[in-house]
């Protein structure tokens, strides 16, 4: 009898951001199609106690806007596992909407430095250790404020995810020759902590639904489906692509 071991089975992935939301959803659905899963965050209470209760996973404090963090992080990574297939960069940091105008240089940097800086430094470091390994696949998180919906989204996130969005093109184009494969994946409103930090009031909810063909939030585990495909060998011969989450807002 034919034994399924797991669509990721032997892999090693990294995931940040892993401590809640879509990066602890992609955590749980890695572990279960057989990775070996290092869960990241920059908050490290209850991360190992998560890592704890999946079958194959590691704990690791990373704050991705810190170049230091990610040469530790790597290092604990070639010396706990021997190597990196995977890395999703989902870390992200939403600031609530407000007008460009009322934002000050702060808010900008801020932003910036987790959702842009911390693709970049991820990115960065991961490829030398997928490069020893024959190739990988990395999995950017960006948004669909990155592609449109621009009336209600917030200029500063749009932006940053903006940036997530060309530069997996760019590391998709520069990296297919040696393997390493860089899609990303665009998530439309996503029933997490961070909706609900930003949209506590349910009429500002029910208000972004009217946008939403489909009528709903989404789920987590349905962009872990997503993220999970791309970083698949499944997704072999795809490369710098966007895939969108969101229930059609796009096509509206
Ligand atoms: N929820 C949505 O509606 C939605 C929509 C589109 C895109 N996204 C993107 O999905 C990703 C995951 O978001 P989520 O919805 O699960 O939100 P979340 O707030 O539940 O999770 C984000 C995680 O990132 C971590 N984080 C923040 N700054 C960090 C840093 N400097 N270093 C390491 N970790 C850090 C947080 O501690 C948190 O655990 C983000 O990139 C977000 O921008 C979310």
């Amino acid at each position: 009898m034919k034994v399924n071991a797991g669509r990721l089975a032997s892999k090693t992935a990294l995931i940040t951001g892993a401590a809640g939301g879509i990066g602890a959803e992609t955590a749980r659905r890695f572990a279960a199609e057989g990775a070996r899963v290092v869960v990241s965050d920059r908050r490290d209470e209850g991360l190992a106690a998560f890592a704890a209760t999946l079958p194959n996973a590691l704990a690791l404090k990373l704050d991705v806007t810190s170049e230091d963090d990610w040469i530790a992080a790597t290092a604990f990574v070639r010396e706990r596992c021997g190597r990196l297939d995977i890395l999703v960069n989902n870390a992200g940091l939403v600031a609530p909407p407000a007008a460009i105008e009322a934002r000050s240089v702060d808010d900008w940097d801020r932003v910036m430095a987790v959702n842009a800086r911390g693709v970049f430094l991820g990115t960065k470091h991961a490829i030398p250790l997928m490069r020893a390994g024959g190739g990988g696949a990395i999995v950017n998180i960006s948004s669909l404020a990155a592609l449109g919906q621009s009336q209600i989204m917030d200029a500063l996130y749009a932006a940053s995810k903006g940036a997530v969005r060309i530069f997996t093109k760019v590391t998709a184009a520069q990296h297919a020759h040696e393997g390493i494969r860089c899609n990303s994946v665009h998530p439309g409103p996503i029933d997490s902590e961070m909706l609900r930090g930003v949209w506590s009031d349910p009429a500002k909810i029910e208000r972004r639904l009217a946008r939403i063909p489909m009528g709903r939030l989404g789920r987590a585990e349905e962009v872990a489906a997503a993220v999970l495909y791309l970083a698949s060998d499944e997704a072999a011969y795809t490369t710098g692509v966007e895939l969108a989450i969101d229930g059609g807002a796009l096509v509206q």
